[in-house]
């Protein structure tokens, strides 16, 4: 009863941010994102008697029952896996192995990548026999943004109007070769990790944002549509304004909440003002910008390698990675133990 998976992380087009349901991980909108090749979670699970209790250990450090990361992310998971499927897990207690070729919570989607690979392992080693769809639903009660890492290339989380969550799962809308030359470089301008999780942020914001009614009534429902549209005609300058308005509406949510949930560090406004002017002199490409200090800058293939060497030249960058549309979730031999 061992498998193990690879999935990549993924980055909102237009962004999930708050929960209609916490205990069902439903949210408050839809979210369109494209799965990013390369920014790799690879994990590994055992269920088996030998073990007395479950074993996490992500990037080689052990996480604890009791820890506030254990308990709120792989702990809540698990305690879905036992209550949904009570007759292939019985009384067993797993070990998972979990590595990241990226930072780890810094708003590089790691618990994206993570829990995808985690759903897609505990499937195939508990023999769930789940099909992708319904794997995309149990990613999803690991954390949010993981629905959308099942699938390949362009993805539509759908908000589903269900109080149950069963119309609420992600389903591919183009695969990666529909648009191959789209490229996210992704800067990072920190690799320490994030003070305030998204869980925690999106929470005060539904809650305090003066700003959330028109983010989800007004703001999202049409960037879905827009963002739709430019992915089917490839229109990459409908697609970039649209996924960068959509950010900074997210950041003013954000930003309104009481008490202010910012992500953006200096090397964050540096980016933001740079990309803002390289497109003034002609050079096309977009930000964007999730629960953390990195950017991504949006752009197609052709002005990928300028853009990461431009990137590079910031002093108070640490990493620079350029990522194309990806693979959904693998199964693989490479076992981690
Ligand atoms: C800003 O999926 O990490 O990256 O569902 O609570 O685990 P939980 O949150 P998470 O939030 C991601 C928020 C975001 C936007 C996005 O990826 O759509």
């Amino acid at each position: 009863m061992k498998a193990s998976a690879i999935a990549n992380a993924n980055i909102a087009l237009v962004k999930y941010w708050g929960k209609r349901d916490k205990e069902l991980m439903l949210p408050q909108t839809g979210s369109i994102s494209m799965t990013t090749e390369g920014l790799q979670a690879h994990t590994t699970v055992e269920f088996d008697s030998k073990y007395q209790d479950d074993i996490l250990i992500v990037g080689g450090k052990e996480f604890k029952k009791g820890d506030e990361e254990y308990d709120d992310y792989v702990g809540q998971f698990l305690k879905v896996v036992r209550e949904k499927f009570p007759d292939k897990v019985g009384d067993l207690k797993v070990k998972i192995v979990s590595n990241n070729n990226f930072p780890t919570a810094a708003g590089l989607a790691s618990s994206a990548a993570g829990f995808a690979a985690l759903a897609a392992a505990v499937n195939e080693a508990l023999k769930l026999g789940l099909d992708d769809k319904e794997l995309s639903m149990l990613a999803r009660r690991g954390s949010g943004s993981a629905t959308r890492s099942i699938h390949a290339g362009f993805v539509e989380w759908h908000r589903g109007e269900k109080e149950d969550g069963s119309d609420c799962y992600a389903e591919q809308l183009f695969p990666p070769e529909h648009w191959p030359e789209l490229r996210m470089v992704v800067a990072v301008t920190s690799k320490k990790d994030k003070k305030i999780k998204s869980r925690a942020g999106m929470k005060q914001s539904v809650a305090t944002s003066p700003y959330y009614k028109v983010w989800r009534d007004e703001v999202v429902p049409k960037h879905i549509e827009i963002i739709k549209k430019a992915l089917a005609e490839k229109d990459f300058k409908v697609l970039g304004e649209t996924a960068e308005a959509n950010a900074l509406m997210m950041h003013a949510v954000a930003i309104a909440t009481t008490p202010p949930v910012i992500y953006w560090n200096a090397g964050t406004m540096d980016i933001i003002h740079a990309v803002m002017d390289w497109r003034d002199e002609g050079l096309e490409c977009f930000f964007t910008i999730d629960g953390g200090p990195q950017v991504k800058v949006l752009c197609l293939e052709k002005d990928s390698d300028e853009i990461a060497r431009r990137l590079r030249e910031f002093e108070n960058i640490e990493d620079v990675i350029i990522t194309k549309p990806g693979s959904g979730v693998r199964i693989t031999d490479e076992h981690l133990f």
